[in-house]
């Protein structure tokens, strides 16, 4: 999908889409590298939108993991379905059902849940109940990686996680800050 088809998606539905364009290849850089892939078993991506950073993700990720996608923008999950890679599973629904999909798939345990849900359109509760999963299913040695364009969600972040690692790039539209939240 092509810029321009984001921007459409943005001018339909901004309020859940929250950024007019894809993450630039400096942003997708910063959300990735905290990552550890030789032994990851399962990465959840919140919000992958066209893949931009699902496919920087299944790149590096072993052959035996899996990669489950979270995304409620319906064109963009067909986009993400052309991808054509059996660790991927596209999953039509909110990130809230997190807990739901786990069982479902069977995973106990998950390496890592990158994040580029805009949290700030995205209702208290819903974050609560998101988190809350996140910090069950987290393996000790995990992390949570979110990007944001502000820091509002930084506080929240501090109250919930053992470690909070701020970073930022200049080199998006709009600029963004990183967190690496590990418990
Ligand atoms: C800022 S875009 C990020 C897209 C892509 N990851 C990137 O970095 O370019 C946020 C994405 O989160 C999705 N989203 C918003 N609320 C969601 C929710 N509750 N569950 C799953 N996806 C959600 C939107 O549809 C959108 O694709």
């Amino acid at each position: 999908m092509s810029k321009k088809e984001f921007f459409s998606a943005f001018l339909k539905q901004g309020k859940n889409v929250g950024s007019v364009t894809p993450s630039s290849k400096f942003l997708v850089k910063k959300m990735v590298d905290p990552i550890q892939f030789k032994n990851v078993k399962c990465i959840v991506e919140l919000g992958p939108g066209t893949g931009i950073i699902t496919h920087e993700l299944l790149r590096q990720m072993p052959a035996d993991s899996i990669l489950l996608a979270f995304e409620i923008n319906k064109e963009f999950c067909d986009t993400l379905n052309q991808i054509n890679d059996p660790r991927l599973k596209v999953i039509s629904d909110s990130a809230e059902k997190l807990e739901d999909y786990l069982k479902q798939y069977k995973v106990e345990k998950v390496d890592y849940v990158v994040s580029s849900l805009p949290l700030f359109m995205i209702p208290d509760s819903v974050v609560d109940t998101i988190m809350e999963v996140v910090l069950k299913t987290l393996k000790a040695d995990g992390a949570f990686i979110q990007y944001q364009y502000s820091l509002n969600a930084y506080k929240r972040f501090k109250a919930i996680f053992k470690n909070v690692d701020l970073n930022f790039t200049p080199m998006n539209l709009p600029p963004a800050f990183v967190f690496t939240c590990t418990i």
